[in-house]
């Protein structure tokens, strides 16, 4: 193993725990300094992980750090992304990408300019599972791919999220805040996107907050909080997808990919594992064994991807894909408006497939 990707951690909210958690137990990682545009979350943060806590300005002056992990609400991916690149960091950006393709593409283009690199969460599709669905799919395990569902239906994060105003705004919504997962395990699995139609609902004006500080505040509703939409990738296999804040409770599969040989249950795409299991048109349902993929992955581990990629900075959780669906979704959301099918016009490589040893 070659010196640990030096990162600089902007954004020290609630998923800052799992990366920071990774970023210790992994060698591949070294978290140089953590900033927040609330000094005392990355005081906490610091304290918690026995790390640095810095101003932003400091973080952007520090000449250790090699890439920025921008961990921000989505509304302001685009410009933390943007300063990073002019600091001379590349950046790695939760998800989504950013709150628009516009966004996206401008962060994308200033990457290039600068001769530096972006990637983006989600980086669970690394994980055993989705590698492992991935890898059966093509050595053939149900033929070829048909048709898929992917479902995540819940009845809102403002039941569990201290500061859940940004699910329900603009970049949030059940779509863009979990399609990433199911849409971004959909494209490992099946390639790139080519046409999606959709409908879509927001039945509440107002979410409730349930826990913490702020418990019984009211949340305005901006955007749609059920989205169901068929998308037609460009093999030909059609997935329906079904994105909903609206569902008391579930018991839906994640994702079921079914083939002209038999049908595949894959691992839910918000986890890292998880078994895959297929059942040929005659049989029974038998579990794949693990063949692909990071063992013991975690948030964190597209990062891991490119400390241990020859150049520092070439990552299977790409921005590419990342762009793509972002397009993907605005294209969901237009469809549902515009009550039409629309063509989606980007696509994208699908990574390298894991080998197992990671
Ligand atoms: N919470 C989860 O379970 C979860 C899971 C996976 C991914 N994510 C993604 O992670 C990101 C952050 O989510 P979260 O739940 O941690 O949010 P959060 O609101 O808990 O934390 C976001 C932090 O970013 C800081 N911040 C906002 N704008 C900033 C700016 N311009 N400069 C510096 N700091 C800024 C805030 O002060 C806050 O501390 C989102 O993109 C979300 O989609 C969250």
């Amino acid at each position: 193993m070659g010196d640990p990707l030096r990162i600089g951690v902007v954004g020290c909210g609630v998923i800052s725990s799992a990366y920071l958690e990774t970023a210790g137990r992994v060698p591949d990682l070294e978290v140089v300094a953590v900033a927040d545009a609330d000094p005392t979350r990355a005081r906490h943060a610091a304290d918690t992980h026995a790390l640095r806590a810095v101003s932003l300005d400091e973080l952007w002056a520090d000449d250790e750090i090699e890439w920025v992990l921008d961990l921000t609400t989505p509304g302001a991916h685009a410009e933390v992304a943007l300063t990073a690149l002019e600091s001379g960091f590349s950046v790695y950006n939760e998800k989504p990408l950013c709150a628009t393709t516009a966004d996206a593409r401008q962060v994308l283009d200033a990457a290039a300019d600068a001769g530096l690199a972006v990637g983006s969460a989600p980086d669970t599709v690394l994980g055993t599972g989705i590698q492992t669905a991935r890898a059966a799919l093509e050595a053939g395990a149900i033929g070829r791919p048909v048709a898929a569902t992917a479902t995540m239906a819940c009845a809102g994060h403002e039941l569990w999220h201290p500061h859940p105003d940004f699910y329900y705004a603009p970049g949030g919504g059940p779509l863009f805040d979990m399609g990433p997962y199911y849409l971004t395990a959909l494209v490992h699995l099946l390639g790139p996107v080519e046409s999606v139609q959709a409908v879509a609902r927001r039945p509440r004006d107002v979410r409730t907050i349930a826990s913490g500080p702020r418990a019984g505040t009211e949340v305005p509703v901006e955007v749609a909080t059920h989205v169901t939409a068929l998308v037609e990738h460009a093999s030909g296999t059609v997935s329906t997808l079904v994105m909903s804040f609206d569902a008391p409770s579930s018991r839906a599969m994640p994702i079921e990919v079914h083939g002209e040989e038999g049908s595949m249950v894959v691992p839910d795409p918000n986890t890292f594992d998880g078994a895959v299991e297929v059942r040929a048109t005659e049989g029974d349902w038998t579990t794949v064994p693990v063949r692909a993929g990071y063992p013991g992955a975690a948030r964190g581990f597209g990062l891991v991807d490119v400390a241990r990629s020859g150049d520092r900075r070439t990552g299977r959780a790409s921005a590419e894909v990342a762009l793509h669906v972002l397009d993907v979704m605005e294209c969901v959301v237009a469809a549902a408006e515009e009550r039409r099918r629309v063509d989606v016009a980007s696509t994208c490589l699908v990574p390298p497939l894991v080998p197992l040893t990671g």
